[in-house]
């Protein structure tokens, strides 16, 4: 295993009474010089990486944001992710090995979610689960979709079609539906949008708790919600434009960890991380 950059940090997370420790070890996604342009460019040398944090005595995957305005190439920087699209240069590389990213082999619970519309939520959920790599008995599959389903206020609806469900409810079913299928990483675009705050705080929790359920789960979010992207992520990217220069690009690395901002649920409260997500909302 090649670690290529390690840090052994100890934090005092804000607030100044818990200290945290954390390792970020070695790379489980790495993006190198990807550039993209249709009529003009979109994407420009983007770069970044995403690392395996570890923390002592916890299942702590991972939680990235890709943050940027609107238009600005995140659903086209989510495709070339998710290997969906190719870029007209750089690459995209995934796990402990580092191979090149391909189709199907991450979640993508995308802006219009993908669900069959000629299945019941049930069915849909089955479906994923026939897709994953873990063999678990047909009784065991079906406990483990209703235990989903409960969790996320679904149980009444798995009879129902897609159509037949709210824009909320269909989130959170295409969100379980990739849990299911066993993919460690998940690309999420815009998982905030068109929520209300109860809404956008379920979805948050929900990812939270996919984030420590194994310790190489990692959910990269792109959205242009600066707010509820910082205080879910252990980092987060600015994607954006530089002065003069045209495509959109990494203009920014935060790391919530080293600022002690990240894996606190109250961490909206905070006035130093409200003054942080002001600075980024000038910078988007
Ligand atoms: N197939 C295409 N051909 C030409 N231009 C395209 C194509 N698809 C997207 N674009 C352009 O690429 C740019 C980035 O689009 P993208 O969908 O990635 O934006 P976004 O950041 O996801 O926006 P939003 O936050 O509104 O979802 C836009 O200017 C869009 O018009
Ligand atoms: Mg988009």
């Amino acid at each position: 295993m090649t670690y290529d950059r390690e840090m052994n940090v100890t934090m005092r997370a804000a607030g100044g009474r818990d200290t945290q420790q954390y390792t970020k070890a070695e790379v489980l996604m790495s993006v190198r010089n990807v550039s993209l342009a249709f009529d003009k460019p979109i994407l420009r040398e983007v770069n970044f990486e995403v690392h395996n944090i570890v923390r002592p005595g916890l299942n702590q995957g991972q939680v990235i944001s890709l943050i940027g305005r609107s238009g600005i190439g995140k659903t086209q920087l989510f495709r070339i992710l998710a290997g969906l699209q190719s870029p007209d240069s750089g690459s995209v590389a995934i796990g402990t090995d580092q191979h090149l990213v391909e189709a199907g082999e991450v979640g993508v619970v995308s802006q219009n979610y993908l669900l069959f519309n000629h299945r019941t939520i049930k069915d849909n959920l089955r479906l994923a689960m026939r897709r994953s790599d873990v063999v678990v008995s047909e009784s065991d599959r079906e406990q483990m979709i209703m235990q989903y389903a409960e969790a996320f206020d679904l149980s009444e609806h798995l009879g129902k079609y897609p159509m037949q469900l709210s824009g909320g409810q269909r989130q959170r079913t295409s969100i379980i539906q990739q849990i299911l299928t066993g993919n460690k990483f998940i690309l999420l675009d815009e998982p905030f949008s068109g929520l209300d705050a109860l809404m956008i705080d379920k979805v948050m929790a929900l990812l939270v708790k996919i984030s420590t359920l194994d310790e190489l789960n990692t959910l990269v979010i792109i959205s242009h919600d600066v707010e509820n992207a910082l205080a879910i992520s252990d980092t987060a990217f600015i994607l954006a434009r530089q002065p003069d220069l045209e495509g959109a690009t990494i203009t920014e690395t935060l790391d919530l960890m080293r600022m002690g901002f990240a894996w606190n649920p109250e961490i909206r409260e905070n006035a130093d991380f409200q003054k942080l997500v002001r600075q980024m909302k000038h910078k988007i």
